[in-house]
Order: C-alpha cells, then structure tokens, then sequence
C-alpha cells in the first residue's frame, strides 16, 4: 500500500463527532477490501492502513464503550485498548473517563479470563451474555469483568443497548465482529456504519462484513468519503 500523509487528529474527531448525545446508539467500524472481504488470512489487521488505524482511534476516542463479539476476540486479541495521552485528555476535557470502556459478546463464554482484553485491561471490561449461559463460566468471568445478562436464551441486542446505557455507555462503537454485526442488523440497531475501503482485491472466501441477518433494506446516507490515499473513510448514517 502507498504511504500517504496521514490525515491529522482534529480532522478525523471533527468528522466523526456525534451530533449530539441524546440517547444510545451504535457506531459498526469495519474495513472490507473491495472484492467485499472482511478479512485476510483470517483477520482484519492487513486490509487497513495508517489512515485507517488512526480513523478508529479518533471514533474509539469519542466513545463510551467499544463492543465486539467474542469472535473477533478470539480471533484478532484485543488486549489493552486504550486511547493515547492526547486522546484521554481531550476526553477529560469533555467531562468523559480518559478510556473508553470495553465490552464482549458472548453466548458460550469460551473466553479464558486470562485472555489479553481482561488481563490487559485498562478499565474493567463487561461480558454481555444471556441467563442460559454457562453458570461456571459466567462466575470465571466474573472475577474479571461486569457480566450483563441481557436475554434469557440469547443475547438480546435491544436489552444489551439498555443494560449498556443504564452504565452511562451510550456511545457504543461496535468494532465487529460480522455476526455481531448481523444480529445488530436484524433488531436495527444500527445507527451508523464507517467502513474504511481497503485499496485491495484479495480474493479467497474470506466473509463480508455483516454475516446471518435475513435479507432487508436499510437505507442509509452518506455523511462523509474521507479520501486517505488509495483508501476511503466512508461514514454512512441510517438515512
Ligand atoms: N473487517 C473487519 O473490520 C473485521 C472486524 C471484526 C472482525 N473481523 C473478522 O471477523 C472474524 C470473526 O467473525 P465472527 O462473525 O465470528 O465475529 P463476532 O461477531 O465478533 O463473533 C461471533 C461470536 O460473538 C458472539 N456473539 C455475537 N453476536 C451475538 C449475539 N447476538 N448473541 C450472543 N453472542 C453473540 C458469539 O460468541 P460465542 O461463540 O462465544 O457464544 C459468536 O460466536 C475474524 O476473522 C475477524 O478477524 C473483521
């Protein structure tokens, strides 16, 4: 990939600043390749660039809680996440916590609580689960993070939003995974999706980004194509 300047900090926060903060809503912040993968070599790391990366820490900045599917834990690690120096600052300066915190979704709980996103944590990590979930697990896990229990045989995304907003994090940046993604689509939860696409054709049978939704129209509009080089930050809002 070229190396282009990379678009500056005030830019990047100016522009994916939520318009105001009245109630919760979900942020989905993906890159896909333009054949439309989620992925390389099973992961998402090597579609993205600079610009890319410096695009989610500005939204991770401006968030309350990062969220992702247990999936994308496994899959990609997701230990310690934390904004830079600069970034907490400008957070306190705002009247928020210096980090933003950060949550997982799980059904099963195959998650070690020795895992990097609850032993590198920065602030105390949340597990959302449902009451059918493993008890022992659930306890593990318990040790290590706040467990929200939202849904009796299944995570309910609306009662997860809830549970999340009853925490003060109503600003939910959801960085994946795709079926984290779908199940956000079916309940449409989805206030806004930015996608970085990647200068990229990788072929292979890598997924897209939103997987297991049943087939529906969302319409969206587009609030900003942020050209980084060969690679565009897209901001689509629900229309
Ligand atoms: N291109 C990108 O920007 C991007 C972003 C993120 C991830 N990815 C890639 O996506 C792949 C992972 O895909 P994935 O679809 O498996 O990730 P995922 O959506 O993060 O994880 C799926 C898992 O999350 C839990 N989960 C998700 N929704 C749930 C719900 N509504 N209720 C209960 N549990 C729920 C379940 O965990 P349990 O199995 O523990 O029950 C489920 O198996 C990786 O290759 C990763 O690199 C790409």
């Amino acid at each position: 990939m070229n190396a282009t300047p990379p678009i500056d900090r005030e830019t990047l926060l100016a522009s994916y600043a939520w318009p105001d903060r009245e109630r919760a809503r979900v942020r989905m912040n993906f890159v896909a390749s333009i054949d439309g993968s989620a992925t390389l070599e099973g992961r998402s790391g090597g579609l993205g660039d600079e610009n890319d990366r410096r695009a989610m820490q500005a939204m991770r900045t401006l968030a309350d809680v990062v969220l992702v599917g247990a999936g994308t834990v496994r899959a990609e690690g997701y230990g310690g996440l934390a904004v830079s120096e600069a970034d907490a600052a400008w957070r306190v300066s705002r009247g928020r916590p210096e980090q933003p915190r950060v949550a997982v979704v799980s059904s099963r709980l195959d998650l070690d609580a020795r895992h990097p996103f609850f032993e590198a944590a920065v602030r105390r990590p949340l597990v959302v689960t449902h009451a059918a979930a493993p008890e022992a697990r659930r306890r593990a896990l318990a040790a290590v993070a706040d467990v929200l229990v939202c849904g009796e045989e299944a995570v309910d995304p609306a009662a997860m939003l809830r549970a999340l907003a009853r925490e003060s994090l109503g600003e939910v940046l959801c960085e994946g995974g795709p079926h984290l993604f779908g199940s956000l689509l079916d309940a449409d939860l989805v206030d806004e999706v930015c996608l970085s696409l990647s200068p990229t054709l990788v072929g292979g049978d890598g997924g897209r980004i939103a997987r297991g939704a049943r087939e529906s129209v969302h319409r969206m509009r587009l609030v900003h194509a942020l050209p980084a080089g060969d690679l565009v930050l897209l901001r689509y809002a629900r229309a």
